[in-house]
């Protein structure tokens, strides 16, 4: 049977951070409120950085993780809801910027599921097909499509990006269940272009081109997301709950994962977060989490950790898997 394996990560992260005392130079926030609802302490925002450049600094420094040249890669996804463009794809401008001659490449859109939307993707047509090596990068520059002025949404959120190499393998992921929930998108947007040409008589802009959230409602479908996906994974691969050492959830908001915790009955610090230093990266915050455990040392081969995300689409899922780096 082939399997698919994690062979190496990367992270890019604005050199630009700013507090939550800055953020109140800019709005009508402080620390304290959003320190307790949200556990976020600083974020960093890009000062020109676009969602290429992040993610190909992503990419170079996975590739370097796994001893692979650029031209060893079959096939990269990039997963994020801010392109800089709507063609060339992310993916190619990647391709282009570290000189992955071979790759066939897309871009993926599920918002904060992206980077999970992206493994599953990337494994299945590694399993499918002669390709052997995948890049799949989650890189989003939320700080563009941000309403400045709202402070209930651009305190939560930041900018960088996340990169892993896949390889078929021997032992890696072993299970995935990931979801969709159109009929409840309303709950978090961003508009993009209406429709507008010689021949629409109304030339109203319909679309709001920021994030919206009902962050209540986010809440309660975030702590189900997880639980439920954690459950699910659990089945799949008849692992016990407690033979994982890590669960790496989307970076979003430590209420969230103080609360699945507690439904899942497990400890918070099976949860692995980085957010208070992050915010919210979206399709990025699995990956840079990822990385960042991968730095530390704090995994071994053969350790059990299970990534789950959730957000915008709505959009769910996760993995289960053997770490093989
Ligand atoms: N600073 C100070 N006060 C604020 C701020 C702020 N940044 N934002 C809102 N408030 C105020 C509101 O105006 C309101 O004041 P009022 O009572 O005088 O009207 C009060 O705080 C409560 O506002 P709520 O919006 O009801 O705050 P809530 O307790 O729901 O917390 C939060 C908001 C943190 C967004 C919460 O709903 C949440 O965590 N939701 C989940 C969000 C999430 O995880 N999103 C990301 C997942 S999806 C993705 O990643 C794209």
């Amino acid at each position: 049977m082939i399997n698919i394996k994690v062979t190496g990560t990367g992270s890019y992260l604005p050199k630009n951070v700013i507090t939550n005392d800055d953020l109140s130079k800019v709005v009508d926030t402080n620390d304290e409120w959003i320190k307790t609802r949200t556990g976020i302490k600083e974020r960093r925002i890009s000062q020109g950085e676009d969602t290429i450049t992040m993610a190909t600094n992503a990419a170079k420094e996975a590739l370097k993780d796994s001893n692979l040249d650029s031209k060893d890669i079959d096939l990269i996804i990039v997963a994020t809801l801010t392109p800089d463009n709507f063609m060339p794809s992310t993916a190619c401008s990647v391709q282009n910027n570290i000189g992955a001659l071979n790759a066939m490449c897309f871009d993926i859109s599920a918002a904060c599921s992206g980077f999970i939307y992206g493994l599953e993707v990337a494994s299945s047509l590694l399993k499918s097909s002669n390709r052997k090596r995948a890049l799949v990068i989650g890189a989003e520059t939320l700080s563009k499509i941000l309403n400045w002025e709202d402070r209930g949404t651009c305190v939560l959120f930041g900018d960088g990006a996340g990169a892993c190499v896949i390889e078929k393998g021997d032992k890696g992921i072993e299970a995935f269940h990931t979801h969709s929930i159109g009929e409840k998108g309303d709950n978090l947007t961003c508009g993009a272009y209406d429709v507008q040409n010689p021949y629409v008589s109304i030339k109203n802009e319909v679309n709001e081109k920021y994030i919206k959230m009902n962050g209540r409602e986010i809440f309660k479908f975030a702590v189900k997301s997880i639980s439920d996906t954690v459950g699910e994974l659990i089945k799949k691969t008849s692992w016990e709950l407690d033979d994982v050492k890590y669960i790496v959830p989307h970076q979003a908001n430590v209420r969230v994962i103080d609360y699945t915790a507690k439904k899942l009955n497990i400890d918070n610090d099976k949860f692995y977060t980085n957010l208070d230093k992050y915010g919210n990266t979206s399709a990025a915050s699995i990956a840079i989490a990822l990385d960042e455990m991968n730095k530390k040392k704090l995994l071994n081969k053969g350790d059990k950790i299970i990534l789950v995300g959730f957000g915008g689409g709505l959009t769910y899922g996760g993995a289960a898997l053997c770490w093989n780096v």
